[in-house]
């Protein structure tokens, strides 16, 4: 039965006509008992079945609602109906599964907002919006395995679940085998006693592939990850997810400026990958984002389109500068009264706060910035230390509407270096003994970054929320389906 099915997709895309087919999918509306707009998710767009008066009993039309599946076999004819160009003559309409209309969520006479679709994500597929950003995350990942496998990179399987903190953070889900009604064994001062657990030591869901992901390197050169990672800070934003998609490059013999320039060539190359692939998607969400602009005060609106933004993102070099150099920015305009900071920037040393990124980003450059060299103090242990003794080679890129999408360094190859400062930053250089051991036998200078594709996704599909652009979104106080 299957496999006489054609993608609508495939449908609306050729030239044809006057010839038999069977479609399969779920029905968006039937008007007048005679026009059903069908779809299967190969594409937004519907195709327009049209059943003869009288060809149905009334039973079976009364099946026909809005969700129900269907297959409907029939002849490819040119419709002279606006809107479409071809139409599927009805010769025979089957129910597939009926569709209780009373019930169905869909059925809402207004546009649902994405609030309430999250709430039902197990059905928010079948909207035009999930459609075409679900479609775009897909190609977006295909564009990344395509861009890394064209330069000859290995792609590495890191560990999911790990005792090492990569970021040293210490935001991480616990993984054990151990009953939790506190009959777990005991040390004598009272702790849990890992050393009884499954795996004989404490461990955790992974917060990043990068220390494995640097062995790797050191072998093959250039390698990259992309799997899930978890981190389990309280951040209830629209940017953060406690499960999010990460892919981290690493490449042996680079420095910091050639992890800029493979940063910016594979973000430019993922985006127009989708947008050649994804053009009516694309479309669709840049119109969907202008309606939503519309409902804002002049002066809160974006200058840029979408679709206006990702050619610009492409087709323009990043703005590139150090932290030192943005802290003055940011302390001028503060001070010029140009922008007026919730949190002020009290001086150099100090975490960059996201309206401070944004501000960067979307008020002085207008285009997506990477900054680089940042004090050593609030960046992670492993990042190469700069002569100056107070910065490290450290990398973030920021992009408009965003914020941070990138985070990297070139790695402290130099193993003294290395260990001063685990002791500094208080990482138990024992238990890291594998990762020091590439820095003894045949260490060499590296480089690479982690860019989260939720927030990727985010950019460019330009939905508002990271809840939106993932499946299932996993965030304090919500793990369902
Ligand atoms: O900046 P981060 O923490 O860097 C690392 O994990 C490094 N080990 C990467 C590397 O050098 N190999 O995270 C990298 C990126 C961020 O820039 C952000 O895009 C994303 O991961 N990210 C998150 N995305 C969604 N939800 C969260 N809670 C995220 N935390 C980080
Ligand atoms: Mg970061």
């Amino acid at each position: 039965m299957f496999n006489q099915r054609t993608r609508i997709k495939d449908l609306l895309a050729g030239d044809k006509a006057n010839y038999e087919t069977t479609v399969m999918g779920w029905v968006r509306s039937f008007r007048n008992n005679q026009f059903i707009a069908l779809n299967d998710g190969s594409t937004n767009a519907n195709i327009q079945v049209v059943v003869a008066l009288g060809m149905l009993d009334e039973a079976t039309q009364k099946r026909i609602t809005t969700g129900a599946c269907i297959k409907a076999v029939g002849e490819i004819i040119p419709s002279l109906g606006k809107g479409q160009k071809i139409e599927l003559k009805a010769t025979e309409i089957l129910i597939l599964g009926d569709c209780d209309t009373e019930k169905y969520p869909l059925q809402l006479k207004n546009r649902p907002s994405l609030e309430y679709l999250r709430e039902i994500a197990h059905l928010r597929f079948r909207t035009n919006t999930f459609g075409a950003v679900f479609r775009v995350r897909h190609a977006l990942a295909y564009a990344i395995h395509k861009f890394f496998n064209d330069k000859g990179f290995v792609y590495l399987h890191t560990p999911i679940i790990t005792a090492s903190d990569a970021e040293g953070a210490g935001e991480m889900f616990k993984v054990t085998a151990f009953p939790l009604d506190g009959t777990a064994p005991r040390n004598e001062d009272g702790s849990i006693n890992f050393k009884e657990d499954f795996f004989g030591r404490s461990t955790n869901l992974t917060v990043s592939g990068q220390l494995e992901g640097e062995l790797a390197a050191m072998a093959y050169s250039d390698i990259y990850t992309f799997g899930p990672t978890f981190r389990a800070e309280n951040s209830n934003t629209t940017r953060h997810l406690a499960e999010f998609w990460m892919i981290e490059p690493e490449v042996a013999f680079n420095d910091l400026e050639d992890n800029m320039n493979l940063a910016e060539e594979f973000i430019k190359y993922v985006i127009r990958h989708a947008m050649e692939q994804n053009k009516e998607d694309l479309e669709f969400l840049a119109q969907r984002l202008e309606e939503e602009e519309k409902q804002k005060p002049q002066n809160e609106r974006s200058e840029m389109g979408l679709m206006e933004k990702l050619d610009f993102v492409v087709n323009n070099d990043f703005e590139r500068l150090t932290y030192t150099e943005a802290i003055t920015i940011l302390k001028e305009s503060n001070h010029n009264k140009k922008k007026k900071f919730q949190y002020l920037i009290e001086g150099w040393g100090v975490d960059l706060q996201s309206e401070h990124e944004r501000y960067l980003v979307e008020k002085h450059f207008k285009k997506p910035v990477i900054l680089t060299d940042y004090p050593k103090e609030i960046k992670a242990f492993y990042m190469r230390q700069n002569d100056d003794g107070k910065t490290v080679a450290a990398m973030d890129i920021l992009a408009p509407g965003i914020g941070e999408i990138v985070g990297g360094s070139q790695r402290e190859e130099r193993l003294d270096k290395l260990l001063e400062r685990m002791e500094e930053m208080h990482i138990p250089a024992d238990e890291l003994w594998w990762y020091l051991d590439t820095r003894k036998f045949g260490a060499c200078p590296h480089a690479g970054f982690g860019l989260g594709f939720e927030r990727l996704v985010q950019f460019v599909t330009g939905m508002g929320n990271i809840r939106d652009v993932i499946p299932f979104p996993r965030y304090p106080k919500s793990a369902e389906f």
